[in-house]
């Protein structure tokens, strides 16, 4: 269960951000999980530690940091596929055994790579699966799920959970200032097919 020690990990993410994960992680009681972007490792212990025993978890990442000790006490459950979303997804719910029904995505920040990953993803997702972004501040994580929202593919928005920002101070880009952090939830709730 969930000590201080739990959230100690080589994450990307605030303490609020690492808890929130966490808790939603482990309320929600996934059987197959997704996680893409993956770095040292970090958010995929708190995914790991917030499972029960029986959740499948795959990891898409093109270059993993994951030390020894993280490796070791990510193995055997967790399963990374090093390659690159949306192309790796096939091949992530083949080795998940079936459909996800959570999904983290922390890879590409850029308006088109997250378009790209929640528009793949629908493909592998359970009917009201959870998908979480990180980062969720910053612009080309809130265009690409303004765009994917806008398609009306099947997500209903909750909007952040974990509202704290992280800005880097003095940094603008597209005329935009440079803000991380952030965890918005959306739901997949696909229309059910006309009879
Ligand atoms: C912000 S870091 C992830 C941090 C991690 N989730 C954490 O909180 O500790 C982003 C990672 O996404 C990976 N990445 C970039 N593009 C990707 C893609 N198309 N598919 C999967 N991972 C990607 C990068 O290699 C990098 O390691």
């Amino acid at each position: 269960m969930i000590s201080a020690s739990t959230l100690e990990v080589p994450a990307q993410m605030t303490p609020r951000e690492r808890l929130l994960l966490f808790a939603l992680a482990r309320a929600s009681c996934p059987k197959r999980v997704l996680e893409i972007g993956s770095c040292e490792g970090g958010s995929t212990l708190l995914l790991h530690r917030a499972l029960e025993p029986s959740a499948a978890l795959v990891v898409i990442e093109p270059t993993p940091r994951w030390t020894a000790d993280t490796r070791g006490e990510l193995e055997p459950r967790a399963v990374l596929v090093e390659g690159r979303s949306p192309a790796a997804l096939p091949l992530a719910s083949h080795r998940a055994g079936g459909r996800f029904d959570f999904v983290f995505v922390d890879g590409d920040h850029t308006a088109a790579g997250v378009e790209g990953d929640l528009i793949g993803i629908t493909t592998y997702l359970e009917p009201g699966a959870t998908v979480l972004l990180h980062d969720a501040h910053y612009w080309g994580v809130s265009d690409g799920i303004a765009r994917v929202l806008a398609l009306g593919v099947g997500y209903a928005d909750a909007g952040l959970l974990a509202v704290e920002p992280t800005p880097e101070v003095g940094r603008v880009e597209a005329g935009r200032p440079v803000i991380w952090g952030g965890l918005r939830m959306l739901r997949f709730s696909p229309k059910p097919l006309r009879p």
